[in-house]
């Protein structure tokens, strides 16, 4: 099956998952609001890489797609949370997401708030809900990944970072940790879910698999940095020149575009070596970091 193909069911899986997750819950005529604000904000056309890589990895390890579910729908949720949040004046203040209007453009800044807060509670309440996959040691287990790859030690402090450097000179080091957070932190969540859906997961295995996940997670906003001067906001389906208008470090903006092109490069050269003792198995992993480079959205 080409990648283009695996990536494709891969969206429709996931797709399922979430629209049942979503539609189980009686929402109280009151919320009906928050239901469409947290409903829009999840299908409206993600690429769903965080979902592919629970699911490659978990293909890695030798676990099944029903164990990868839960988990993949979780990390989404978040992700969609942290784009609605990312989204409102008090931080990017962008009113274009996914080629359609950001969530408090088409509803209002206290929906977009509180579908942000009831995605990412949703998101635990999957990870903890009676499930015939995992184990009760598994699925606490993927509960504190996703909590450090959300909070503090992850993409919300990594957002803080980003708003702190607004209008600053950064240096290097300090870029590549905000990065690492703010994106890197999720992705690194996304894979090791995917590992521990396999119970006896192998330590070698798992340190090399958080390897990958922290380097394709940084080349994943390495690139977002770069396509936000390359490409145009019709591709991208958010304001193209963002990044300058807003006056944020970016990789670009520290490195030149080369700099920032060659960076991607060598990221993407780093994340092939680290698959290599993983074998075949592993194959969907180098798909994924090939496509996170070449991505034009
Ligand atoms: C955008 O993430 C925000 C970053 C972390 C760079 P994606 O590029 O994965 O956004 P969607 O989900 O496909 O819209
Ligand atoms: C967002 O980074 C990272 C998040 C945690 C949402 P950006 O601010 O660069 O993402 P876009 O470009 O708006 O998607
Ligand atoms: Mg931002
Ligand atoms: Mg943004
Ligand atoms: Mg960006």
């Amino acid at each position: 099956m080409s990648f283009a193909q695996y990536q494709k069911e891969c969206q429709q899986r996931i797709d399922k998952v979430l629209k049942s997750s979503l539609i189980n819950q009686h929402a109280p005529a009151s919320a009906q609001r928050l239901m469409a604000a947290m409903d829009y904000s999840l299908f409206n056309g993600g690429k769903r890489v965080r979902p592919l890589l629970v699911y490659a990895t978990a293909e890695a390890v030798g676990a099944s797609l029903e164990q990868a579910d839960y988990p993949a729908a979780a990390v989404e949720m978040v992700h969609a949370y942290s784009l609605v949040h990312d989204d409102l004046p008090a931080m990017d203040d962008d009113d274009l997401r996914r080629g359609q209007a950001t969530c408090h453009i088409a509803f209002d800044e206290a929906s977009a708030i509180l579908a942000g807060d009831a995605l990412q509670t949703q998101a635990f309440s999957i990870l903890s809900e009676a499930n015939n996959h995992l184990s009760a040691q598994q699925q606490l287990t993927m509960i504190q990944i996703l909590a450090q790859g959300s909070g503090l030690f992850g993409m919300a402090g990594g957002q803080s970072l980003d708003l702190e450097a607004v209008d600053q000179e950064v240096d290097l080091a300090y870029l590549e940790n905000m990065h690492k957070h703010k994106t890197g932190a999720l992705i690194t969540a996304s894979v090791l879910l995917g590992a521990h859906c396999q119970d006896n997961v192998e330590q070698t295995n798992l340190l090399a698999l958080r390897k990958y996940s922290e380097v394709i997670g940084l080349a994943f906003q390495v690139q977002d940095d770069i396509l936000d001067v390359t490409s145009d906001t019709q591709t991208l389906g958010k304001t193209q020149g963002a990044d300058e208008a807003n006056n944020k470090p970016t990789y670009v903006s520290l490195l030149g575009l080369q700099g920032a092109q060659q960076k991607a490069q060598q990221l993407h050269e780093q994340a092939l070596s680290i698959l290599l003792p993983l074998g075949s198995p592993a194959s969907r992993l180098k798909d994924i970091a090939d496509y996170i480079v070449a991505r034009r959205h």
